[in-house]
């Protein structure tokens, strides 16, 4: 029996990981397929109705209404549960209500988390083969250590639960941290991975990535505290017909909506929003810009016609997109419109700017314009807890609302009020 490799957790213990999927120690590491795993999170009778979709809006606990919400996509990846019950305790005093999470942690075998990776305390919840493994070794396997795998994301579900915050957890990165696509393109691209690899049609990744959801889904879906399922955080396909990444979400959401897996809870896609020239927003004076030529694959427009998609979204950063902020109001307007005109729910479900401790001057008036339209839901990037245990710059970005910060209580809790606040207009 061949060690693939050994991972030493925050704690100093060595679990060995066999290429069958067996592990040496406590049975921590086991394949998404394993029929005696999971270990199931442990679930009470739900206290709560699941969040579902009213009309344009959502129905959160029996209130129909406009929300706010925030990101921090760390709260899974902490490993002590003191910081994660300050961490959310201070997001539902903001009263935010829905809070989108990485529901990733992707490695590939043979690596070895270092100080400098996007993760400085190193969880991670699935590990990808080796390259050069043969075909029969080619299992992909899930992290159920208590100190460093899954079970760190059950404390944030458990967590969520009993303080009515709801969670938006998507199942892969397009971008590298905490592993992405590019992990997944390691072990089963091939040779020239980095020129040819897609993800989303690329079989053995599909199938990795269909079993990872199957753990996730199943381990949570009898939890009031999920939002929603995700397919992708920021999901792109370079020089990809848009095609590609509806058809695909078209498939992964039917997937997830199957009787035996979970009709009930929500499914999103957690793209950037790109507009294709068929929704007719590109501006009459700029003949080529970006946010409308389906950047990366993505039609907004086109994807809202997926009906196991319950609502859409879209995220808002001209400062790296080569925008005046001030366009946002706009591409903030367009969104809603899209969303009237095709009667889904649209939330901007990340937008922010990179002034550290200043963000009122741009955030605030695109919030204005939020509340000024049927925008569902926002949820800035990014919260920013304080008093952690440890360094949470560590964590953070210059995007980050800290929550000890000047500009906290006008951007968050004055803002998350408001959506609160707003008349509901049906
Ligand atoms: C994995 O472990 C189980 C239980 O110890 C054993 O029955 C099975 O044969 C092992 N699988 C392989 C491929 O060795
Ligand atoms: C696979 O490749 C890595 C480096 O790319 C090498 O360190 C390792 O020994 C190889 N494993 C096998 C089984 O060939
Ligand atoms: C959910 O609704 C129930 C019934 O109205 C209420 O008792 C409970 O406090 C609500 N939960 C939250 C977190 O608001
Ligand atoms: C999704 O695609 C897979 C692979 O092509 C296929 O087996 C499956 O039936 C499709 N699922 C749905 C719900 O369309
Ligand atoms: C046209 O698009 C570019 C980005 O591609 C943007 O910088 C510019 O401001 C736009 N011009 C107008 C008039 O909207
Ligand atoms: C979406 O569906 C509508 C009606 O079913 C159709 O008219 C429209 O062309 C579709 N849009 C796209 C982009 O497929
Ligand atoms: C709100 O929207 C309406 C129409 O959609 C517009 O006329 C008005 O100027 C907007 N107000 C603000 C403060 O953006
Ligand atoms: C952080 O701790 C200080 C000192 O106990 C306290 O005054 C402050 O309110 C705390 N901040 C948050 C956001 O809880």
């Amino acid at each position: 029996m061949r060690v693939l490799s050994t991972f030493t957790s925050l704690f100093g213990l060595a679990v060995s990981v066999r290429a069958d999927g067996n592990t040496t120690q406590l049975g921590l590491i086991r394949k998404a397929s394993d029929p005696q795993v999971p270990p199931t999170y442990p679930i009470g009778v739900p206290k709560e109705p699941f969040a579902k979709t009213a009309g344009q809006l959502f129905n959160i606990n029996g209130t129909v209404g406009y929300f706010a919400g925030t990101n921090a996509w760390w709260l899974g990846h902490l490993t002590k549960n003191e910081d994660v019950d300050k961490a959310m305790q201070q997001i539902a005093d903001t009263k935010y209500k829905i809070v989108r999470v990485w529901g990733f942690g992707d490695i590939n075998s043979g690596f070895r988390p270092t100080a400098d990776t996007a993760d400085p305390l190193r969880v991670w919840f699935q590990q990808h083969p080796a390259p050069n493994d043969t075909e029969a070794n080619q299992v992909a396997l899930i992290n159920y250590s208590p100190e460093n795998g899954l079970p760190r994301l059950d404390y944030v579900v458990s967590t969520a639960e009993r303080l009515g915050l709801k969670l938006v957890l998507p199942f892969v990165n397009n971008w590298a941290d905490l592993g992405g696509m590019a992990s997944y393109a390691s072990a089963y691209g091939g040779a020239d991975a980095s020129v040819s690899f897609n993800f989303f049609e690329n079989d053995r990744a599909q199938r990795v990535y269909r079993d990872y959801i199957r753990v996730l889904v199943e381990r949570y879906r009898s939890s009031p505290a999920i939002f929603s399922w995700q397919l992708c955080n920021e999901p792109r396909c370079e020089g990809c017909d848009p095609a590609v990444i509806y058809n695909w979400a078209a498939n992964i959401s039917a997937y997830i909506k199957q009787p035996d897996m979970d009709p009930h809870h929500m499914v999103s896609l957690g793209d950037e929003g790109w507009f294709g020239a068929n929704a007719g927003y590109r501006e009459a004076n700029n003949a080529s810009s970006l946010a409308y030529e389906s950047h990366g694959g993505v039609d907004f427009w086109g994807n809202l016609n997926i009906s196991t998609l319950d609502y859409g979204t879209f995220h808002l950063y001209p400062s790296t997109w080569g925008y005046s902020f001030s366009w946002g109001n706009r591409w903030i307007e367009q969104h809603a419109d899209a969303g009237n005109r095709a009667k889904k729910p649209v939330v901007l479900e990340e937008y922010g700017s990179p002034q550290r401790n200043d963000h009122s001057t741009v955030l605030l008036p695109w919030q204005q314009v939020v509340l000024n339209t049927s925008i569902a839901a926002d949820q800035v990037w990014q919260f920013g807890p304080a008093n952690l245990s440890f360094d949470v710059t560590k964590m953070g970005d210059e995007f980050s609302v800290y929550a000890d910060a000047a500009d906290f209580v006008t951007v968050s809790q004055k803002h998350a009020q408001a959506m609160l606040d707003k008349k509901v207009v049906m």
